[in-house]
């Protein structure tokens, strides 16, 4: 069940400001983005690399390149979109689809809304990106719709900044195959849902509806 915490000083340094409740709408997007940015140096590692021939100014070689097309960035309505443009500064020809969930307040159950996907899934690295896995209900959901439109669990990987143990839980539980990357685990959920100590509403915090 693949985990990794990516307790980099840097990371650390700008979720702190991220969970201060001071930091307004423009400075928390930025971090958002500078985040995702600095994850997806290590969420990509493992990403299928080809070998071509290329010409250096003494001679001819061969060089490894990403196929930038077979990497699908999948973020997760509203508040993924926040990670999306720090990941495509790394790799600026993934293709982008989007998947619109959000949660019901009462029931904590995800409920869809919206998707768009690029073609052929089953070809490709795909990146799931939301900020925050609570409850696991949205993640779970997102994955499942994958799934059924041809992609493989192990293709997938998780990115999100903060985790409860008990979205983690739930998420490995249904797709122990999936690769988790999270900046930090944090305590647990309060009765709504929330995680805590956490950092509030993501969406509402990116694009300050609240
Ligand atoms: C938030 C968050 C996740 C979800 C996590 O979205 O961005 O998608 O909640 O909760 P879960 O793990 O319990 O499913 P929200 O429903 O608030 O929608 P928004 O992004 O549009 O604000
Ligand atoms: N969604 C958020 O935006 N924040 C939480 O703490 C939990 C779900």
């Amino acid at each position: 069940m693949p985990l990794t915490v990516l307790n980099h000083p840097l990371i650390q340094h700008k979720l702190s400001i991220l969970r201060d409740k001071n930091t307004g709408s423009k400075d928390f997007r930025e971090l958002v983005e500078e985040i995702a940015m600095l994850m997806a140096y290590e969420a990509t590692r493992s990403i299928t690399v080809e070998e071509v021939e290329i010409e250096t100014p003494l001679q001819k070689t061969k060089a490894k390149v990403i196929l930038g097309k077979k990497i699908g960035l999948i973020p997760i309505l509203r508040a993924g979109l926040g990670m999306v443009d720090g990941i495509l500064h790394l790799v600026p020809t993934a293709r982008v689809g989007h998947i619109g969930i959000y949660r019901d307040h009462v029931t904590l159950e995800p409920v869809e809304y919206y998707c768009k996907l690029p073609e052929d899934l089953s070809d490709r690295d795909l990146l799931i990106l939301d900020p925050m896995l609570a409850t696991g209900g949205s993640a779970v959901f997102a994955v499942e719709y994958l799934v059924k439109q041809g992609s493989k669990p192990e293709n997938i990987k998780y990115l999100c900044l903060l985790a409860s143990p008990e979205g983690i839980k739930k998420l490995q539980d249904a797709y122990p195959q999936l690769h988790i990357f999270t900046a930090a685990i944090d305590e647990k959920l309060n009765d709504k849902g929330y995680i805590l100590p956490g950092l509030g509403d993501a969406g509402d915090r990116l694009f300050g509806t609240k």
